[in-house]
């Protein structure tokens, strides 16, 4: 996975930001957005911010 990559470009959150924010113990959608800020302007990020804070807190990309 490229952690560089933007998921939210209103707020410029790479999913590598995305990914601390959920081993920092932000492990829900909403955790992460308060976290972060994505997700917080247009919601055009949403639906990707949500698949990778679930990838992210399963586990599956360590
Ligand atoms: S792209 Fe994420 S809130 Fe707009």
């Amino acid at each position: 996975m490229n952690y560089d990559k933007i998921v939210c470009n209103c707020m410029s959150v790479t999913s590598g930001m995305i990914k601390e924010a959920v081993e920092g113990g932000a492990d829900t959608l909403e955790a992460v957005q308060d976290a972060t800020g994505a997700g917080t302007v247009c919601g055009a990020c949403l639906d990707d911010v949500e698949r990778l804070v679930k990838e992210f807190a399963a586990g599956h990309d360590r």
